[in-house]
């Protein structure tokens, strides 16, 4: 478990289906993320994909909480041989720096030193997160079958330890 200031962030448990549900089925919040996520099977699945990677290597996407309300998610996954980190919040939630602050704490737990971010080129404020977690914009490129943005960022502490 990690926690800021405002945050607290832990591995998603399969109780928190609801809450993330509030969360992937709201097509504002899934505007610019890769997948189809609007019925409760599709986030039952994600949910179950996020505790066994946790499980299985320490890292996946983690859930962020305020005041043990689940407010969005922050986390790495795999893109091939690379690391991907990403976020998504609750859209209630947005414009509060919860992003930027879970998304520093994260890094302190980091799977790999050199992180990507695949960013679709019209999300303004996941690119202002990632500038503030210091990824620099890199190449375009085709990922899950749209062409991205990918934002690099290199010297994240890397910790075999996990959450
Ligand atoms: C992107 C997202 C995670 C940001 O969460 P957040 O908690 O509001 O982020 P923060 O408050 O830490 O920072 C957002 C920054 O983007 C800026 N921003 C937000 N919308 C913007 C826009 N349309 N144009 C320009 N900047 C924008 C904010 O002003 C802020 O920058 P600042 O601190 O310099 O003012 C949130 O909007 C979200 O969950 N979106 C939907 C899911 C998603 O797209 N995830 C990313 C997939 S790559």
């Amino acid at each position: 478990m990690l926690t800021t200031p405002r945050l607290t962030i832990r591995p998603f448990v399969p109780e928190d289906l609801e809450a993330l549900h509030a969360i992937y089925g709201d097509p504002e919040v899934m505007r610019y993320v890769d997948g189809d996520y609007a019925s409760l099977q599709a986030t039952r699945a994600a949910l179950v994909t996020h505790v066994e990677m946790h499980e299985k290597d320490g890292f996946a996407f983690w859930a962020v909480l305020r005041e043990e309300e689940l407010v969005g998610e922050v986390g790495f996954g795999r893109l091939g041989d690379e690391i991907e980190m990403g976020w998504t919040f609750a859209r209630a939630h947005w414009g509060h720096g919860y992003a930027t602050e879970a998304g520093h704490a994260a890094l302190r737990r980091a799977p790999a030193a050199k992180l990507l971010a695949v960013i679709h080129p019209a999300n303004e404020g996941s690119k202002r997160v990632a500038e503030k977690l210091g990824f620099e914009r890199s190449e375009n490129r085709e990922v899950r079958g749209h062409r991205q943005l990918i934002y690099k960022r290199r010297g994240a502490n890397v910790s075999a330890a996990g959450l």
